[in-house]
Parts: C-alpha cells; sequence; structure tokens
C-alpha cells in the first residue's frame, strides 16, 4: 500500500516535472514575436503591412517642452523611452531626446494583459493605440517588452559608448552575414544623405544603445528584410562582439 503511495507520488511529480517545462514554452512568445514587437517598438507603422501612417505629434508631445522633434517622430516608442528603454533614466535623460518620459524596463514584471491595456490607454487614455495597431500588432509588442528588453548600463559604457567587455574578433565572425548587405565594410548602405553619410560604423561608433536594438530585433520595414538577432539565437555578447567589432568600421 504504501509502496503503491510512493510510486503513485513518484509518477506524478515525475508528470508535472515532464508537464512544466512545455506549459511554460507554450507561454514564450516566438522569437519571431519578439522580433516583430521589437521592429514595432522602433518605428510601428513601417514595421508591419497595413498600418496607416500617423498624422501631427502624438497627443502625449504636448506634456514635454525639452524635445524639439516634430510630427512622426513623436509617435516611436524608442522616442519617449529610449533605445536602452530606460527613458528619463537613461541616454534620453539629457540632450536632444530629452523628454522627461519614464522608461519601460518595469513592463518585464507586469503581466501580458496589464500591458496590453497600458498599449490601448488604460493608465492614460492618450497612450492609447488600439486604433492603430491591430490585436496581433498589440501582441507582438507586448511579446517584446517581457522578453526582448535588456539591461544595457552595465554592458554598454555610457561615456565611451562602447560595450565593457566584448571580443571584436569574434564579432567580425559574426557579422560575415552583415556583408551581404552592407558590404565587407559595412558602407554599401547609406543611411544618411549623400554628403553626410551614415553607415553600419557611424551608428555602432555614435549610438550602440540603437546598433544593438537594431541588431537584435532587425530595421523595420528594410528590403531586403534584415535579419534579427533574436531569431539567429544570437546572446546579448554576441550583439556586444558585433558592437564591438562595428566600430572599427569606416564612419564616413
Ligand atoms: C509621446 C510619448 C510616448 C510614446 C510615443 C509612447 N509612450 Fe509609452 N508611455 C509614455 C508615458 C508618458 C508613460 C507614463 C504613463 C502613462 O502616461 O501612461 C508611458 C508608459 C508606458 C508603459 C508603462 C511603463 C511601466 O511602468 O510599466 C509602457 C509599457 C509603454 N509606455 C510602452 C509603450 C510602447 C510599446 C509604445 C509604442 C507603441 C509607447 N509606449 C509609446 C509616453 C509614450
Ligand atoms: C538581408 C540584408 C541585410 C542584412 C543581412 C543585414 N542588414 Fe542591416 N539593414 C538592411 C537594410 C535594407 C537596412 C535599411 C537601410 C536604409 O534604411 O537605408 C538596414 C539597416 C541597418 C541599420 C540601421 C540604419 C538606421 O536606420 O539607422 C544598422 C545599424 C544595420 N542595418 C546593421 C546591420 C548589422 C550589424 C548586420 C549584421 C548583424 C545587418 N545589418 C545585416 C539590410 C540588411
Amino acid at each position: 500500500m504504501k509502496r503503491t503511495w510512493v510510486l503513485q507520488t513518484c509518477v506524478g511529480l515525475l508528470a508535472v516535472a515532464l508537464a512544466l517545462p512545455s506549459a511554460a514554452a507554450a507561454q514564450a512568445p516566438s522569437p519571431g514575436s519578439v522580433a516583430t514587437g521589437g521592429k514595432l517598438y522602433d518605428k510601428w507603422w513601417t514595421a508591419v503591412p497595413g498600418v496607416k501612417e500617423p498624422v501631427g505629434d502624438h497627443p502625449l508631445w504636448a506634456l514635454q517642452t525639452t524635445n524639439k522633434r516634430k510630427g512622426l517622430d513623436t509617435w516611436r516608442c524608442k522616442e519617449c523611452h529610449g533605445w536602452d528603454y530606460k527613458g528619463k533614466d537613461g541616454v534620453y535623460g539629457s540632450g536632444s531626446h530629452k523628454t522627461g518620459f519614464p522608461g519601460v524596463m518595469a513592463a518585464q514584471a507586469r503581466s501580458a494583459d496589464q500591458l496590453k491595456a497600458i498599449l490601448k490607454g488604460s493608465t492614460n487614455p492618450k497612450h492609447d493605440f488600439s486604433s492603430a495597431l491591430d490585436e496581433t500588432a498589440l501582441t507582438n509588442l507586448v511579446a517584446f517588452l517581457k522578453h526582448g528588453l535588456v539591461d544595457l548600463a552595465p554592458v554598454i559604457d555610457a561615456k565611451a559608448k562602447m560595450p565593457v567587455k566584448a571580443d571584436a574578433a569574434r564579432g567580425k565572425q559574426l557579422a560575415l552575414i552583415c556583408t551581404a548587405c552592407h558590404g565587407a565594410d559595412g558602407t554599401k548602405l547609406n543611411f544618411g544623405k549623400p554628403e553626410e553619410p551614415e553607415y553600419v560604423g557611424t551608428i555602432a561608433a555614435d549610438n550602440p544603445w540603437e546598433f544593438q536594438h537594431k541588431v537584435r530585433v532587425g530595421q523595420p520595414g528594410s528590403d531586403p528584410p534584415m535579419p534579427a538577432g533574436v531569431e539567429l539565437g544570437w546572446s546579448l555578447q554576441d550583439v556586444l562582439d558585433i558592437t564591438a567589432y562595428s566600430r572599427t568600421l569606416p564612419v564616413k
């Protein structure tokens, strides 16, 4: 009798142990969803098809006067919350991008339902994106907020604008995939103007926070589509290694 009980308990525990990981896996969003969410965070009206470009300034923009940008820029999640996801407590705490708006790091601890509600204006009706973005887009944004944010303060030296610890030689190997589109030295695509070029090397040197975001989740609306590190299985260290290598490429 006792042995049966012990056996049953063991079988029961085993079943729970086997079920748990799959239940957790079922809850974790796909890397593709996280990557799409990250591209939406960057510039949502170009990240997925069928979304209308917003008009005028974002309704919350009037609450601040320090960031002088107008129009489309004011609608980007990143413009208010930062490439480092820390808003006023991060890189956008000073300089021309300063708004005083909070970051989104706290989002990781919130439930997916809570986050979706925030994006539908539950905490502030002016923070309602549901008329522009459908349920799938909002689900992807939530996937990014819960599973795609990284704390960059310990790994990027803000003053030197470079990774604290990185292996550029390793980064060069990983960055071979970039050369197909950006060329061997990253100057094949110019993101700036002909007279004021911006290359892979320029962004890596000027803005490692933006750079890591683009490398982890891809470039919204890019043609051909730029691969996302989270879909390639890259770790944050992989991305930092690529950043360190890319800083050695031409900036103009
Ligand atoms: C014009 C500025 C602005 C834009 C654009 C913006 N937000 Fe916000 N966001 C705010 C402000 C201000 C708050 C603070 C609370 C509030 O007003 O709801 C906030 C709060 C949040 C929070 C809650 C943070 C917490 O403490 O949990 C999340 C999550 C969030 N925003 C995500 C996003 C996402 C995703 C986008 C892009 C679709 C976005 N925001 C676009 C200004 C902005
Ligand atoms: C399949 C092609 C492709 C590959 C591979 C690719 N990219 Fe891109 N990338 C693009 C395109 C297209 C753009 C958008 C160019 C534009 O807006 O003019 C872009 C944009 C960027 C930008 C942002 C420019 C901005 O808007 O500020 C960075 C940074 C970047 N890529 C870095 C990389 C790195 C690093 C790799 C390798 C890890 C990589 N890319 C791999 C196609 C690619």
